[in-house]
Parts: structure tokens; C-alpha cells; sequence
């Protein structure tokens, strides 16, 4: 009888994330958007709203090979639920074999609130962004934000990340506008020179108007 390959967990190195990243991006490009994982410096920066007590939940949106995954666990206590998003089947695989811990749904984050309500959740503490932001449209961007304001409602947070070099660009400042269309706070954090490229994060609360609940 031949038995299924059996699937062991793969120690999280930076290697075999690198390996993994690139090889993503060698079959995505216009999916991926980066060169490199996040490091872990941007990691926690943008981790840094998840809740440390209780029994927060947390979504993690572009989780890719887990760069910032392994900041958000790092801060979740026992009983928390950290759902990871990604739309690449085989980064989904590389994540589930890394880490077995992680809740990781395969699927695109266009689709969240589908997503989230399949899993039987409404509601979230936080929800953490590695999304590639410039490569979608404005409405694209408008409506996973949209998704995101309803699920963390007044009382979650949400971050996500830009590049510094970007800034200036008519994608970055369009999509500046619309956070501040959906988010009340919009705070900049300061810039992780040592990430690749750098970059800073978005720190956003209190969804505005129709969005908040
Ligand atoms: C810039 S990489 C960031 C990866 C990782 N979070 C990090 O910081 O190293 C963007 C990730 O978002 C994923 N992605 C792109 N579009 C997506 C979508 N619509 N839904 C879910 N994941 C998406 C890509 O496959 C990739 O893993």
C-alpha cells in the first residue's frame, strides 16, 4: 500500500522563506510586488496592534512565507486565532507546512468578508496587511478596505505597510487618500530603514461614516 507523503513542518529559516519568496515572484510577478520578505524589524512595527491578552483575533492579509506572521505570534497569547490570507497556492502550502499553528486560508483577499463569515467569524481585533496595495486599481483598494473597516469596527485596528521610495507616486498618494476615506486616524509610523526596500507603516483606526459599525 503506498501511503500519502507525509508532511513535516519546515523549520521557518530565512533561506527557505527566500527560496520560497522568489520563486513566488518568479511565477507572480504581478502578484507579489516585492523583492524580498518583509524583515522583521517592519514585522513587528506593523504587528505591534495586536492585541498581547485575552482572546483576540487576527487576520493577516499577503501572509507570503510568514515574515510577518512570526512577528504577530510572537505577541499572541494562548487562545488567539491568527487566520492568514494568501492567494498563491503554493505559498499557502509553504506556510502551512511552516507553521502549523497558523490558520491559513488559500483565497483572495478581494473576497474577505466571504471568507471570514465561511469561517464563522464577523468581527476581528486586528487585521495585519502585506498586500502588494500599488499593483490593484483604486476600486480594488477601496473595496478590501471597505471589508476591513466593517470586520475591525470601532474597537480593532488595522496596519499595513508602504515603500518609502514610493511615497511620492501617484499610486501610494491615491491610495493615502482612501484610507483616509475609510479611517478616521490614519497614523505614520516611523521608516524601517532596514527592510528591503525601506519602508513605514500605516497605523489606521475608527472606521469612518457607513463603514463602521
Ligand atoms: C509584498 S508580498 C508580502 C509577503 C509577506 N507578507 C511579507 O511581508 O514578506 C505580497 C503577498 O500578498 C499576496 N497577495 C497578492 N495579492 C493578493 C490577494 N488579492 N489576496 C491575498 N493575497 C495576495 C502575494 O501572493 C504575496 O504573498
Amino acid at each position: 500500500m503506498t501511503s500519502a507523503p507525509e508532511l513535516r513542518p519546515e523549520p521557518a529559516d530565512g533561506r527557505a522563506a527566500r527560496r520560497a519568496f522568489l520563486a513566488a515572484a518568479v511565477r507572480h510577478p504581478a502578484q507579489i510586488g516585492a523583492v524580498a520578505p518583509s524583515s522583521g524589524r517592519l514585522g513587528a512595527v506593523l504587528a505591534s496592534i495586536v492585541p498581547c491578552r485575552g482572546n483576540p483575533v487576527v487576520v493577516e492579509l499577503g501572509a507570503g512565507t510568514g515574515a510577518i506572521s512570526d512577528m504577530i505570534a510572537a505577541r499572541l497569547p494562548a487562545g488567539a486565532r491568527h487566520l492568514a490570507i494568501e492567494v498563491d497556492p503554493e505559498l499557502s502550502e509553504y506556510l502551512r507546512r511552516s507553521r502549523p499553528g497558523l490558520e491559513v486560508v488559500q483565497g483572495d483577499a478581494a473576497q474577505l468578508a466571504a471568507l471570514l463569515a465561511d469561517r464563522g467569524v464577523s468581527s476581528v481585533d486586528a487585521v495585519v496587511s502585506g498586500l502588494p496595495w500599488a499593483l490593484f486599481d483604486g476600486v480594488a483598494q477601496r473595496s478590501i478596505l471597505d471589508q476591513v473597516a466593517e470586520v475591525v469596527g470601532r474597537t480593532g485596528g488595522f496596519t499595513t505597510f508602504a515603500y518609502r521610495h514610493a511615497m511620492p507616486m501617484a499610486a501610494a498618494r491615491r491610495f493615502r487618500r482612501i484610507l483616509h476615506e475609510v479611517f478616521e486616524e490614519v497614523l505614520i509610523t516611523r521608516t524601517v530603514w532596514r527592510n528591503v526596500p525601506p519602508a513605514f507603516g500605516y497605523v489606521c483606526r475608527r472606521p469612518a461614516g457607513a463603514a463602521a459599525r
